[in-house]
């Protein structure tokens, strides 16, 4: 925890002239620093670039287990969930707590603030309506 609010107080410092900056678009840089430190090893943010786990791109609103170039869990593939901000912070919080089987190791970011800054970068690299293939 330490360690993400050092990372926190690193993106803000970081961001230059935050006069004029949008509280949304710090947020957003945050979200990125924290993303780099606790997921970027593993997911990409552009389904061209090489990733381990699926690409998060457009993942919010996205059916879970839909990237359909990625070789999902049996669990994942099968939960017929899709991904809303809430089911975000639940799997930020705890994932194999709340899908047991998953092949993603265990993140814990129980965190509301952390987790509201993660979900505001994932968003910002959402630009696609993905409400027509979550049904
Ligand atoms: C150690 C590697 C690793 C880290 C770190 C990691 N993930 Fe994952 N992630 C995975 C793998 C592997 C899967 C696929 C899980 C499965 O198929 O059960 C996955 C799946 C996901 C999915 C489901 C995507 C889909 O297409 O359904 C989301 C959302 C996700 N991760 C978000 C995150 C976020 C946010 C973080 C950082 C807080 C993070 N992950 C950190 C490896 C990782």
């Amino acid at each position: 925890m330490t360690r993400t609010f050092s990372l926190l107080a690193l993106a803000l410092c970081a961001t230059p002239a935050l006069a004029g900056t949008t509280f949304e678009q710090v947020k957003i840089d945050a979200g990125k620093a924290l993303f780099e430190a606790e997921c970027r090893r593993c997911h990409a943010t552009d389904s061209k670039d090489p990733s381990y786990g699926p690409p998060l791109e457009n993942v919010v609103g996205r059916a879970a287990g839909s990237y359909v170039d990625y070789d999902y869990s049996i669990a994942l593939s099968a939960s017929g969930i899709v991904w809303t901000p809430a089911a975000l912070r639940a799997w930020m919080e705890d994932n194999d707590g709340f899908m047991p089987g998953t092949k993603m190791r265990h993140v814990g970011i129980d965190d509301r603030t952390v987790q509201d800054f993660i979900l505001a970068y994932l968003q910002s690299i959402t630009t696609q309506d993905n409400s027509a293939i979550s049904k």
